[in-house]
């Protein structure tokens, strides 16, 4: 078949600044999910894209392209109200986990197509596998089933939803092109409206742990997705949220699920309780919920009942225990004073070195593997006293994960005056 353009052409087109028309981005968006445009000529476009940005015209074609080339899921037959959260990735972030029954309590349908680890951030669906039995996979009917039966469904995408995306997310992982406004937000929208779901609610994350480091970029990708969201009719609002520190106090599969069953058993650490009770109250005012309170479905037990419904129609046993490190080592405070700064990336690193996340896509992560936040910024610490606990089954990885922590934690005689906000801002419409 002879092709409508040449991917050199459309690759130099953007490498010297100009803007792809819309045949152009409709054409290699499709020819590279069929496998015309070679691996290697969608990083140099992808990398030219990273460095030449796009205009919001072309974003919106890209991410239409990225949607023409699969499928798309529709929910309208259920009788609750669908919404969904998408969070831009972090170090910590084990919302979804709590997130998803507290909402789906109240009556909302939650259909929370999740993703794996990317870098040094976890997956949710890497988090959940460290429960016994869990299973990741649904068809769609199983997906449509569960949502009106139990309201919560957290799951991964079939091969059928935006194949482009599978393909693209893969190549920008390992070509350094994975942050960059067009691509992310192209990325989670194209995905986020082929599922059909009716609001969405983004947690977008700024700080070093964060894909978007500063505050000016994370606002331009909220913006971004936000306007994407709203033209394809989907009611969609972002918070920008704090990531310059890991989110709660633990980082690492198995880790983070434990600490997730605790929020839901009306306790855990206060900034992962505040940041899914935000999250919440957005997911239920966007649902035509407005007066529900989600504390109060973490304090009573309700989000504990949909929790335990919607592992066990995955498979999984809520009950049974989850898996434990062969072995944990120590970091010591060297000196008196107070934590200013934790770094969210290094506690990343160090996760990922220990074996929470992968080296290669085909790499199997450890489900024991992270590490535990001791103490976080504003403590005071003594010079002796343990501040973080990393946990592997592999202590060879303990260097390594050492070396990534080596300037994590700053200790100053005085802390900071003040922390930042957890939620910074909200952008909508
Ligand atoms: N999450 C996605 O789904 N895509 C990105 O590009 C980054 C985070």
């Amino acid at each position: 078949m002879s092709e409508a353009f040449d991917a050199v052409d459309v690759i130099v087109t953007k490498r010297d600044g100009g803007r792809l028309s819309d045949a152009q981005i409709d054409w290699v968006v499709d020819a590279y999910t069929r496998g015309v445009v070679a691996e290697e000529q969608m990083s140099a476009l992808t990398m030219a894209i990273v460095l030449r940005g796009m205009d919001r015209a072309e974003i919106a074609r890209w991410t239409s392209a990225m949607i023409a080339t699969g499928e798309r899921l529709d929910f309208s037959s259920l009788s609750r109200p669908t919404v969904d959260k998408h969070s831009t990735g972090g170090v910590g972030d084990k919302t979804t986990l709590p997130l998803t029954p507290v909402v789906a309590s109240f009556g909302a349908a939650v259909p929370q197509l999740s993703g794996r680890g990317l870098g040094h951030t976890g997956g949710t669906l890497d988090k959940l596998e460290s429960i016994p039995g869990w299973r990741a996979s649904l068809s769609t009917e199983e997906m449509t089933a569960q949502l009106e039966r139990v309201g919560a469904v957290v799951c991964a995408a079939g091969p059928g939803l935006v194949p482009a995306d599978r393909r693209l997310y893969a190549l920008r992982d390992v070509t350094g092109t994975v942050e960059s406004v067009p691509l992310i937000a192209s990325s989670i929208m194209s995905k986020k409206i082929a599922e059909g779901t009716a609001s969405l609610v983004l947690d977008v994350k700024v700080g070093s742990g964060a894909f978007m480091r500063d505050l000016a970029a994370a606002r331009e990708l909220a913006r971004t997705m936000v306007a994407l969201g709203t033209d394809a009719g989907v009611r969609t609002v972002a918070l920008l949220t704090d990531m310059s520190t890991p989110l709660g106090l633990t980082v690492g599969n198995a880790l983070e699920v434990r600490e997730a069953v605790e929020v839901l058993a009306g306790g855990g650490p206060p900034d992962v309780v505040a940041l899914v009770c935000a999250l919440a109250r957005e997911m239920l005012d966007a649902a035509g919920l407005p007066d529900a309170d989600p504390a109060a479905a973490l304090a009573d037990g309700t989000a504990m009942d949909v929790w335990t419904a919607m592992v066990r129609a995955q498979g999984g046993d809520p009950e049974a225990c989850l898996p434990v490190a062969a072995e944990t080592e120590e970091i010591i405070a060297e000196t008196d004073g107070a934590v200013v700064l934790l770094d969210a990336r290094a506690v990343g690193v160090a996760a990922w070195r220990l074996g929470a996340g992968r080296a290669r896509k085909e790499d199997r992560v450890r489900a024991t593997a992270g590490v535990e936040l001791l103490v976080r910024p504003g403590d005071r610490v003594r010079a002796g006293q343990p501040v973080l606990r990393l946990h592997t089954d592999t202590p060879a990885c303990f260097a390594r994960a050492r070396e990534a922590l080596a300037d994590a934690l700053v200790v100053a005689h005085q802390g900071p005056a003040t922390l930042p906000p957890l939620v910074i801002d909200r952008i909508a419409v």
